[in-house]
């Protein structure tokens, strides 16, 4: 991915990571369209920043993000880089029957907001210069966290999805670059993480990602440092040493 002139839409964009990325890549100069629910924070990101744009979108809504295709082909043809950031995740007991609720809400936005969204703005992509759909996964993709365990699944299935994405565009040649970036704990309101001692500071994974997309432009996974020991668990024979960690035993 190029680290400037591009036209890019980022889910999630209220806050977190997905703001905090949209800040960083306007001030690189990029045109920057942040996409949420919070029409409230949209506002005042665009008045405290002028040149970001703003669209309300809720991925868990088809009809909200067929909206978001017809506005932003109109408004902003020049889309080059979808950014899939959008999230929730929240604690899910599996034998309180309350946690269904919770499953279901965690496939429709990550999982199934996702891969919506991918197939409604893949064809304003495919064909420009220098076309991007990044995926923002989790390290939790390769080792899951037992206490969220339809979060950590969501994740696992979106870096399959991710992989067969960039295979299926690479084959078709699509030109459009499939990139997954793999955090780690990083302090945001997710899941009330925002002053964990154990997370990184959003400061720090911001530079640290967008040093990893600098050093390789066309890397597939970006996944810092925090996250590598998670990531390469299974490769290095640790997976159910890391499993037991994120257990707590
Ligand atoms: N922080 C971490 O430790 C961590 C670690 C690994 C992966 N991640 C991933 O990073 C991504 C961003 O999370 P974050 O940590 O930045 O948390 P965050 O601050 O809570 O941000 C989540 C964002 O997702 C948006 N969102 C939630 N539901 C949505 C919906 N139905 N439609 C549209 N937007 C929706 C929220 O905006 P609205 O409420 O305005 O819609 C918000 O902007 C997530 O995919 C998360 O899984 C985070």
């Amino acid at each position: 991915m190029k680290m400037t002139g591009n036209t890019i839409l980022i889910t999630g964009g209220t806050s977190g990571i997905g703001l905090g990325l949209a800040l960083r890549l306007h001030e690189a100069g990029n045109k920057v369209i942040v996409a949420g629910r919070r029409k409230e924070l949209l506002d005042e990101i665009t008045a405290e920043h002028p040149g970001i744009d703003a669209l309300v979108l809720d991925v868990a809504d088809p009809d909200s993000i067929a909206r978001a295709r017809e506005t932003v082909a109109a408004s902003h043809p020049g889309l080059n880089v979808l950014v899939n950031n959008a999230g929730i995740m929240l604690p899910e007991n599996l034998l309180d029957p309350a946690g269904l609720q919770v499953a279901e809400d965690h496939v429709t936005v990550n999982l199934l907001g996702t891969i919506r969204m991918t197939y409604a703005f893949l064809p304003l992509l495919v064909g420009k210069d220098d076309a991007v759909v990044m995926n923002v996964t989790s390290a939790l993709a390769f080792v899951p966290f037992p206490s969220t365990p339809t979060y950590s699944a969501t994740k696992a299935a979106l870096h399959s999805f991710s992989e067969s994405l960039r295979i299926q565009l690479a084959g078709a040649g699509a030109g459009v670059q499939v990139v997954e970036v793999v955090p780690a704990g990083v302090r945001t309101t997710l899941m009330g993480q925002q002053d964990s001692e154990q997370s990184m500071p959003l400061d720090d994974f911001l530079t640290e990602v967008l040093g990893l997309l600098r050093e390789k432009p066309d890397g597939k996974e970006l996944v810092v440092e925090p996250a590598r020991f998670i990531r390469d668990a299974v490769a290095n024979g640790s997976y159910d040493d890391v499993l037991a960690m994120m257990t707590g035993s």
